[in-house]
């Protein structure tokens, strides 16, 4: 109940959990170092007592998802967004007026990495990071097609790869402005939507320290574990309808777009088309009883948060007898490490008599197993047949 409280839209939330301060937290995004959003968050975090640092790119790196690259210049060839630093300024560094705040050449998944392989043993005393925030984005990203594609999402994952707990928070507001531009009221009275963003956030990541502090301390998540929110357009630069939205236990499947080609005849180009289809929105892990986060985020005023986990596998039957039985469809050609005699990938497997058809929706190929002796080997044309039932299979 206590999110609901409306001390924590009036800015006296940071004695309520004051309690639990002096975390190292590392703040990342994909709009920026200089944007109110990310900004903001770093305020609202020190609010808290924590030990905060931002770094993050030094210019908009909107959908470049997990991709790290480093700039090939020692200097910026071109000033950073908002001009805060001038072309020629070495490609890292900090903002003039704040030492833990730096910008980096980068994507945002580098920025996370130049962050703890450069900026934390170089000018810190620290040695890890207790928590990493990534955002709050300007737009949602939603399901797991956007996970992989957004910038925002890249940072998060990059970090809870790298064992620190991350959350990626992005909001419905999509318009990136600088941090000197956040008004204390808007036209409408209220707080500006980058700071009532960033004061959720920030209420997400306290939520999980002192609870975590409530258990007698330890990680904030557990190792490969991460969150993904989505905040509803805040508006108050408007009104009150939408300021104090409550948050909703998600997960990323449920009512979530991917992109198709959408081709246009006239201009012989393509742009994005949304498309909400049944392989973007297959439950196969997790708790599938809970409700999508777009779901949640089409009701109206609500918050969505999603656990994930980077490891990306799949349950697939076989010795585990979990998850269908994708195990099968595999053998023989795909052994088991301890197989006491492995058959070579090029040798393929004997294929009985006819040529294998497919039958929709599951392969079922007429494959038969290599001797339990596991001592034979295939003939060189029956691997060419095998060669052409894969080639029927993919
Ligand atoms: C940032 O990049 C995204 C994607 O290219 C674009 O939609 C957005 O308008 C850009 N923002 C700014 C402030 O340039
Ligand atoms: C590039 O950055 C280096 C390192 O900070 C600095 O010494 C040098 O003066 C810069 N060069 C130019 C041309 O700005
Ligand atoms: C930051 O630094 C610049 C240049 O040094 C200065 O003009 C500006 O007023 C400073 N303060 C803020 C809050 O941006
Ligand atoms: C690291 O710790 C030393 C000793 O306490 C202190 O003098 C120094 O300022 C600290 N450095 C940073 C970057 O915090
Ligand atoms: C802040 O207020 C000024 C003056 O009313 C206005 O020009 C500016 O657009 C406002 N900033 C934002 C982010 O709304
Ligand atoms: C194709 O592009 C043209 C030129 O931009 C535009 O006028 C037209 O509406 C587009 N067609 C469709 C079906 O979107
Ligand atoms: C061989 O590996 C499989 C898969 O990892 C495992 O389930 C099975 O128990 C192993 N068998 C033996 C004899 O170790
Ligand atoms: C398999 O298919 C190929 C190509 O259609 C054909 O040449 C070959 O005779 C077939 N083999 C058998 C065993 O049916
Ligand atoms: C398996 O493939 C290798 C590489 O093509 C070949 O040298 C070998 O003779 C094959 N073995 C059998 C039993 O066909």
């Amino acid at each position: 109940m206590r999110f609901f409280h409306p001390l924590f839209l009036i800015g006296a939330s940071a004695s309520v959990y004051s309690v639990v301060n002096g975390l190292n937290i590392l703040i990342s995004n994909d709009d920026g170092f200089g944007t109110a959003n990310i900004r903001e968050l770093y305020k609202a975090m020190k609010a808290f007592g924590h030990n905060v640092y931002i770094v993050a790119s030094v210019t908009n790196q909107s959908g470049t998802g997990g991709t790290a690259t480093y700039t090939q210049y020692r200097n910026l060839t071109a000033d950073s967004e908002f001009g805060i630093v001038k072309k020629g300024a070495p490609s890292i560094g900090t903002d003039p007026n704040d030492s833990h705040i730096w910008y980096f050449n980068g994507t945002p998944s580098s920025c996370v990495q130049v962050a703890l392989d450069y900026v934390l043993p170089r000018y810190t005393n620290l040695t890890t990071f207790d928590l990493v925030l990534s955002g709050p984005n300007y737009g949602w990203n939603l399901g797991p097609f956007l996970y992989t594609l957004a910038g925002t999402l890249g940072a998060t994952y990059t970090a809870v790869g790298r064992g620190i707990p991350a959350i990626g928070i992005s909001g419905g507001y999509g318009v990136q402005t600088p941090y000197y531009d956040v008004n204390t009221t808007t036209k409408a009275g209220l707080k500006d939507p980058a700071t009532i963003m960033a004061q959720l956030s920030a209420n997400i990541a306290q939520q999980l320290i002192e609870s975590v502090a409530a258990q007698g301390g330890g990680p904030l998540l557990p190792l490969g574990y991460g969150l993904n929110v989505n905040v509803p357009l805040i508006t108050s630069f408007k009104d009150s309808s939408c300021i104090n939205p409550p948050f909703i236990q998600t997960r990323m499947t449920g009512g979530a777009d991917i992109d198709y080609a959408n081709y246009n005849e006239t201009t012989g180009l393509f742009s994005y088309g949304n498309l909400v289809v049944p392989g973007t929105n297959q439950c196969i892990n997790g708790d599938c009883s809970l409700p999508g986060e777009t779901e949640i985020l089409n009701v109206g005023c609500q918050s969505s948060v999603s656990v994930f986990t980077v490891d990306y596998d799949a349950p697939i039957g076989g010795a585990c007898k979990s998850g269908p039985n994708v195990r099968s469809l595999l053998q023989p050609l795909v052994q088991y490490a301890n197989s006491s005699v492995l058959v070579g990938g090029l040798n393929g497997t004997a294929v009985s008599g006819t040529n294998a058809t497919v039958s929709s929706p599951v392969p079922t190929a007429s494959i038969t197993t290599i001797s339990s002796s596991g001592g034979m080997r295939v003939s060189a044309s029956s691997a060419a047949l095998a060669v052409g039932l894969l080639m029927i299979l993919i």
